[in-house]
């Protein structure tokens, strides 16, 4: 069987730099038209300025002729100014700006520490029309590692969202039956990513015959009543709810380690396990929906002219990808995965 639909794109992902950004980003160019790439370099992404110099190297690190597009993201800090926002706005190149709770995840250090510190930030952002892209999980170390994402919501997310009444909200790769329930209950104005991990996986993958590092992912896997929720939402048809992968490529040596980094590397089969996501639910006709159309329309872009094909048919990932001095293990290495991406346009 052969699917074609419309060139999907990727509304969350991580491209790293350097010598990691060589190893993955064709992976991402050979599926999507377009990526909203993560500013959470080790140096962060803070001001328009590097946007600029990052979005040079993404292309740079592309065979020339290539179409894939970088849509640049800045790295919102308690310093974040609202001339910085405007900046941002007027470059055309940076398309929203992302919110990470300090220390909540991978190069989290230099985010938020407080709300009250982004204020006239996030008055700049509305003002601009610039999305607020938001790491929904609470640090607070007294809350359990699996209800950070549904106590963000009480404490912090729905203050933003009330408190500024046109701001536009992207609440990132969510995870829980109450993430899926607020962003319905909030409007079209706040969108949510969904990752493929997160609809393929319940928490039991985490500990499948022993501690699984791969499957280790922030916000964590969660229970499968949640799994189902986030299913019910990507194959729903409903706006809000677009495909952001949130691949996040650590070397195996990080992953594989005593204190292993967070991140799932899925960017080497992306649209192909959304598509065996679909499959599983019966509503491989809301593929394109999700994939291709819902996450422009939302940050107010055209949808891609050009089309690609998927063909039902098994594959098995390599074991390793090479990754600068060491090696990067892909989602489902050693496994075998169901849709293969086709030749560009179909057949
Ligand atoms: C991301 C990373 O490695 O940059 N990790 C992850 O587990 N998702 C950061 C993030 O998006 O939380
Ligand atoms: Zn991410």
């Amino acid at each position: 069987m052969t699917l074609t639909l419309a060139r999907p794109d990727d509304w969350h992902v991580h491209l790293r730099d350097g010598a990691a950004l060589a190893a993955v980003v064709r992976h991402t160019a050979a599926r999507f038209g377009r990526a909203v790439v993560m500013p959470n370099l080790a140096a962060p992404v803070t001001t328009t300025a590097l946007a600029a110099d990052y979005r040079r190297r993404i292309l740079a690190a592309l065979p020339p002729d290539c179409r894939f597009e970088p849509l640049m993201t800045l790295y919102l800090t308690d310093r974040t100014s609202a001339g910085e926002i405007g900046r941002a706005r007027a470059s055309g190149f940076v398309h929203g700006v992302k919110y990470y709770p300090a220390g909540a995840t991978t190069n989290s250090d230099s985010g938020v520490t407080g709300i009250e510190r982004v204020r006239a930030a996030l008055a700049a952002l509305e003002e601009h029309d610039l999305p607020l892209l938001v790491h929904g999980e609470v640090t607070d170390p007294q809350v359990d590692a699996f209800d950070r994402e549904s106590v963000f919501i009480d404490r912090v997310l729905d203050g933003i969202v009330r408190g500024h009444p046109r701001l536009r909200v992207v609440f990132e790769h969510v995870t829980t039956r109450e993430a899926v329930d607020f962003v319905r209950a909030a409007g079209p104005r706040v969108g949510a990513t969904i990752t493929p991990q997160h609809l393929l996986l319940s928490r039991n993958a985490l500990f499948d015959g022993g501690l699984r590092p791969h499957h280790y992912c922030l916000p964590v896997l969660k229970r499968e009543a949640h799994r189902v929720a986030l299913v019910e939402a990507a194959t729903g048809g409903e706006p809000q709810f677009f495909l952001g992968t949130d691949s996040a490529p650590h070397s195996r040596r990080d992953k594989e380690s005593a204190c292993g980094c967070a991140g799932v590397y899925t960017a080497h089969a992306a649209i192909e396990l959304y598509a065996e996501a679909f499959d599983a639910a019966g509503r491989l006709d809301r593929l394109e929906a999700f994939a291709s159309h819902h996450g422009a329309d939302f940050y107010g872009l055209p949808r891609n002219a050009d089309a690609i094909s998927l063909v039902r048919e098994r594959w098995v990932p390599p074991e390793s990808y090479a990754f600068g001095d060491d090696e990067l293990v892909p989602f489902r290495a050693g496994g075998t995965i169901a849709w293969r991406l086709g030749a560009p346009g179909g057949g």
